[in-house]
């Protein structure tokens, strides 16, 4: 099949999910993001919970100049050690290459960070359409008492940098009862 044969796929624009061909699929646990949180000790009890779940459709393969991913995640709602269950967050490698999201239902927050590691944050809610310039490090964080789940399309070039968050953090932690 050619890259101008691909077959449309659908998006339940109710619950986010994808269903077709190319969808490729992934799930985080509290215990596969350990060293992300305030309190390992917390995450490692945690361990096989359900943290977050991806669909991704891939009309192309990762890294090809040009293209665009669509996808959704599914952030399920909870805390480690008080803070509120959270995506792994990256930069991307790629610093020109933006990102856009949509939620679709629960509410949240997307959290950005500079190159300064100013980071601040903008509300998520059902229609809330965000846009995340390339060069800010980007986070979501589940303060809802349901799944948050939201839809983004980014280019398959832009590549994936957690390294650095892993070693460093964001700027800011979000903790159960904190005002945002
Ligand atoms: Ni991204």
């Amino acid at each position: 099949m050619s890259a101008s044969q691909i077959p449309p796929i659908l998006t339940n624009l109710t619950t986010g999910m994808l269903v077709g061909e190319r969808i490729a699929e992934s799930r985080r646990t509290v215990g596969d993001l350990v060293g992300y949180w305030s309190d390992p000790e917390a995450a490692r009890q945690g361990g096989d919970a359900l943290l977050y779940g991806t669909q991704t459709w891939m009309p192309a393969e990762d890294g090809v100049e040009g293209a665009i991913l669509w996808g959704n995640t599914v952030l399920m709602p909870g805390s480690v050690g008080g803070e509120f269950f959270m995506t792994r967050g990256h930069w991307h490698e790629k610093l020109d290459r933006c990102e856009m999201c949509v939620t679709v239902s629960g509410s949240g927050l997307l959290v950005l960070m500079d190159e300064s590691r100013n980071t601040w944050v903008e509300q998520m809610s059902p229609g809330s359409t965000h846009y995340v310039p390339g060069n800010l490090a980007h986070r979501t964080v589940n303060t809802g008492d349901e799944p948050l789940v939201f839809m983004c399309a980014w280019p398959a070039d832009c590549g994936h940098n957690y390294g650095s968050i892993l070693e460093l953090g964001f700027g800011r932690r979000f903790f159960v009862g904190d005002q945002f």
